[in-house]
């Protein structure tokens, strides 16, 4: 093999989500559990206008993917009614365990869940509608995890997909992430496992447009979706939660306890940095930005 094909391939990306996996498996099964009410409510408000605009019909077949607890399975469920069914997928059993415990003590009879790497698990299908909530930025390939997509979906099925938008209209996440940065440096080496290419990923829209068209999607639409999320009860709750969650969690996490003398100084900057997203009711809110991406597989 010549020396160049040799560093090509030495330098070659990961493409397994194998160690993603293990961290949303694990650490951030954890996090997601403990934060779980301001998590939910606030991607909420962000699902819900997907499913405003896009609403599944009545009878159809629907995949969840990335479901995490299944609280978006659910309520699709409900859209598709009882001649309808939702499979909600994840990568994590543990989120799939506590998805399939919820959905058995509501009674619902029209949903499932499997454990599934969507970039590599037959989904089943064919579905008429891929739904996920915050649950396609993560995969080491996403072209391949999303070309997985299509080919689940009937000929015509339709793509809706909600993604965070850029770091700098998020400013809870960016913010959090600049100030912890500034005091934390990231270890270039960590035991820790990280979640993948991370929550930007699909901020731009021509990468993103270019990912779907690529997996073979067509019609693609991105719009824009601004509704600010409530990021803590007050603002101690906000500071645990940017501490625990999103980039400046993933720092922390992987600095682990080399870091923890620098968690005071952390939270007195965060504090001081989060003050102006303080609302009346003494939440903090935050504004927040996602794209509503639509896109449907060819009609064959
Ligand atoms: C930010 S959470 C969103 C969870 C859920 N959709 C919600 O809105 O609450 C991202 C989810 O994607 C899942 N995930 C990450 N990589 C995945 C993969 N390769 N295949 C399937 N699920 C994956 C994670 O386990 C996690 O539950």
């Amino acid at each position: 093999m010549s020396e160049t094909a040799q560093d090509l391939q030495t330098a070659a990306p990961i493409e397994d989500n194998e160690e993603a996996i293990r961290a949303w498996d694990g650490p951030l099964y954890e996090r997601f559990v403990r934060f779980r009410e301001m998590v939910t409510t606030g991607l909420g408000a962000h699902g819900e206008a997907a499913l405003e605009l896009f609403p599944p019909r009545a009878g159809e077949r629907v995949l969840d993917v990335g479901c995490g607890f299944g609280d978006t399975t659910q309520q699709i469920a409900g859209f598709v009614g009882a001649d309808g069914e939702v499979v909600g997928v994840d990568a994590a059993s543990n989120f799939i365990e506590t998805a399939r415990a919820e959905a058995a003590e509501a009674k619902l009879a029209n949903v499932s869940f499997a454990v599934a790497d969507v970039q590599e698990a037959d989904l089943g299908g064919p579905y008429d509608l891929a739904f996920s909530r915050f649950g396609t930025m993560f995969f080491a390939n996403p072209v391949a995890a999303l070309r997985n997509v299509r080919g689940a979906l009937k000929p015509g099925g339709r793509l809706v997909m909600v993604v965070w938008r850029r770091r700098t209209d998020n400013d809870w996440l960016y913010r959090g992430q600049t100030i912890v940065e500034g005091i934390v440096s990231r270890p270039e080496e960590y035991d820790e496992p990280t979640c993948g290419p991370g929550p930007f990923s699909m901020a731009d829209a021509d990468t993103t447009s270019e990912v779907l068209l690529s997996a073979g999607f067509q019609d693609i639409d991105l719009r824009r979706c601004d509704l600010p999320i409530a990021i803590g009860r007050d603002v101690e709750e906000a500071i645990d939660m940017v501490m625990a969650i999103g980039p400046a969690g993933e720092i922390l996490r992987l600095a682990g306890d080399r870091a923890a003398d620098l968690h005071g100084e952390v939270r007195d900057a965060l504090r001081a940095g989060l003050a102006d997203f303080n609302a009346p009711d003494g939440f903090i809110r935050a504004p927040a930005s996602t794209w509503i991406v639509s896109a449907t597989a060819p009609a064959g």
